[in-house]
């Protein structure tokens, strides 16, 4: 799957890469970079494979090299790849002050730890080149700490796990009914609570949002399409919504 623009004007642009993650075990994942006068924020890069797919096209892409890094969460498939990243850009690496010590297992150079940027609870703003972009909480979306990224120019939101689908071939959602079924097993089992899906839509519905972009399968774009999402999830009952039993052993072989 090709490249796709999402958004373009005279010095900013969106852009979804190249499907990177190919036919193999790993989930299939998407790789965005927000571009702002040639300096590039590039968020949730992802493991090993995908570093050596990804990293050589995009350097020729931008002149003014890779500003920042936005990791969402702590999972392999955002992470696992960081140190080289680090290793050969001179960008900051943005994520949750909750995991900076245990993504440090990945094996990252003590030279480099200094790079890793921690976000407070309450996020903040990065500056790319003078682009202002929005990092939002978004805790237990699924990860206790986790956070999304607005960009107010694109009015694109990227919400890393939450929006997810697997199996769906397509890069963007066409009937949102038909959607669901890919995205169903995969918010109820990895989504913490209803409770928090409520409190995550009631701020973004305060946001003028023309694109979703979730880190794995579809986007959706347009305030319907959109707006449809919002009210699946107020209405979905996930994670702990769902242990209704006692927890008992396993069976027997
Ligand atoms: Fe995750
Ligand atoms: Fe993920």
């Amino acid at each position: 799957m090709s490249e796709i623009t999402l958004y373009q004007d005279g010095q900013h642009s969106n852009i979804l890469l190249p499907d990177a993650t190919g036919e193999g075990l790993a989930i299939q994942a998407n790789h965005h970079i927000i571009i702002h006068d040639g300096r590039a924020l590039m968020l949730d890069p992802g493991g090993h494979k995908v570093f050596n797919q990804i990293f050589p096209g995009l350097m020729s892409k931008l002149k003014g090299g890779l500003q920042h890094i936005f990791l969402s969460h702590q999972d392999p498939d955002i992470v696992a790849a960081i140190n080289g990243w680090l290793m050969v850009t001179d960008a900051q690496a943005h994520i949750s002050k909750l995991w900076t010590r245990f993504i440090a297992h990945f094996g990252i150079d003590r030279f480099l730890e200094d790079r890793l940027v921690n976000i407070s609870d309450e996020g903040c703003w990065i500056d790319l080149n003078g682009a202002e972009l929005a990092i939002i909480p978004a805790h237990f979306l699924h990860s206790a700490g986790n956070f999304h990224l607005y960009d107010p120019k694109s009015k694109i939101l990227y919400t890393g796990d939450l929006g997810a689908s697997i199996g769906f071939k397509g890069r963007e959602v066409l009937n949102f009914n038909d959607h669901i079924q890919y995205m169903e097993g995969f918010h109820r089992r990895y989504i913490a609570s209803n409770r928090v899906l409520k409190a995550w839509v009631n701020m973004a519905r305060t946001l003028d949002v023309e694109i979703l972009a979730p880190q794995h399968g579809a986007l959706f774009r347009g305030k319907e399409m959109i707006n449809q999402f919002y009210d699946w999830c107020e209405n979905l009952e996930c994670g702990v919504d769902l242990i209704h039993t006692k927890i008992q052993m396993p069976p027997k072989n």
